[in-house]
């Protein structure tokens, strides 16, 4: 299983930005063909991409391609169905068809182009109510599906209301994409962009919030949002502290044929010992990347 904390987008025909993001300090960078491109620009987004795909990274690329539905999605697969790239975000995801779709020309120009076949994970990006109703579907439709993106710009605009700092709007479909990636195998899902950047104090607290919900990440648009939310993703020195003691005194308790007991007044059991196990597991994968 891969980590991802912060995945940073930036705009596939703005090379320095793109450089740039590839460099820093997030688990993933999305090269973005969609939004962050205007209209007029599209063609020549592909072809910085493949100027961009040839510079320095530190952490794993993905690409945005456009939706299936729109005429751009037949070249921008050509352009990101390429080595080095770990997989494509699809804007704008709505069907299980879509995804298949997208999954059988992958596996077409794979198959051209020489790369392993079935390598190039999808990642949809679920940012509408039908997708929302569907992503149990979506999440199921491909074993190249890793995990799913929360697009909340786009969601709130599509139920007819705005984000909040709250993100009391956001809650439903937050939760279903949890459950839905849990209940199809995949990956945590990934949070939804923060777009007012400035506001760290509102970011961390959103993100502690989709922590707890059960997310594995957030994305991120701005070089200053990379640290404060590694560090939210990241098990805390208490966490640390605790789990160590929990597996510890499990472990000894357990192998003296005793499952359930209480420490600091608090009953222990299996699920709690499994869930300090996977903290330290999580902080130990995390030192690897880092180290
Ligand atoms: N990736 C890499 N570098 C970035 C970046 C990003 N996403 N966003 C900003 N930077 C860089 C800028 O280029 C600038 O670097 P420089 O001083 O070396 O030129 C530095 O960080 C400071 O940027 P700042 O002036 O604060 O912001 P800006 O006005 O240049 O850009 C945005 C603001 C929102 C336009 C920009 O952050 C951005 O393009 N974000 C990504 C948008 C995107 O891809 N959206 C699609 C998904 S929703
Ligand atoms: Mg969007």
């Amino acid at each position: 299983m891969s980590i991802y904390r912060t995945m940073l987008f930036a705009p596939a025909n703005e090379l320095r930005k793109a450089g740039k993001a590839m460099m820093l300090n997030a688990d993933g960078t999305v090269l973005d063909l969609e939004d962050a491109v205007a209209l007029s620009e599209k063609a020549n987004a592909r072809d910085t991409l493949k100027e961009a795909l040839l510079m320095p990274r530190r952490g794993d690329v993905f690409i945005r391609v456009n939706s299936v539905q729109t005429e751009y999605i037949l070249n921008d697969l050509l352009a990101a169905v390429t080595e080095g790239v770990k997989g494509l975000v699809v804007a704008k995801s709505e069907s299980a068809e879509e995804i298949r779709q997208v999954d059988w020309l992958i596996g077409k120009i794979e198959m051209e182009r020489g790369l392993i076949p079935g390598s190039m994970e999808i990642i949809p990006f679920i940012e509408s109510a039908n997708a929302i109703v569907n992503a149990f579907s979506i999440a199921s439709s491909s074993p190249r599906v890793s995990r799913m993106f929360l697009g909340g710009v786009d969601y709130v605009l599509d139920i007819g209301t705005t984000f909040s700092k709250g993100g009391s709007e956001l809650f439903y479909a937050r939760s279903q994409l949890v459950v839905a990636s849990r209940a199809a195998g995949i990956e945590p899902p990934i949070d939804t962009v923060y777009p007012d950047f400035k506001d760290i104090e509102g970011l961390v607290a959103d993100a502690k919030a989709v922590r707890q919900m059960g997310f594995q990440g957030k994305l991120a648009i701005h070089p200053g949002q990379i640290e404060p939310l590694n560090e939210v993703f990241t098990p805390t020195p208490e966490e640390m502290a605790w789990a160590t003691k929990i597996v510890a005194v499990f472990d000894e308790s357990e192998a003296k044929g005793q499952a359930i007991f209480q420490v600091d007044g608090k009953m222990i059991e299996y699920p709690i010992a499994n869930r300090a196990r996977r903290i330290l597991e999580l902080s130990r994968q995390i030192a690897q990347k880092s180290g």
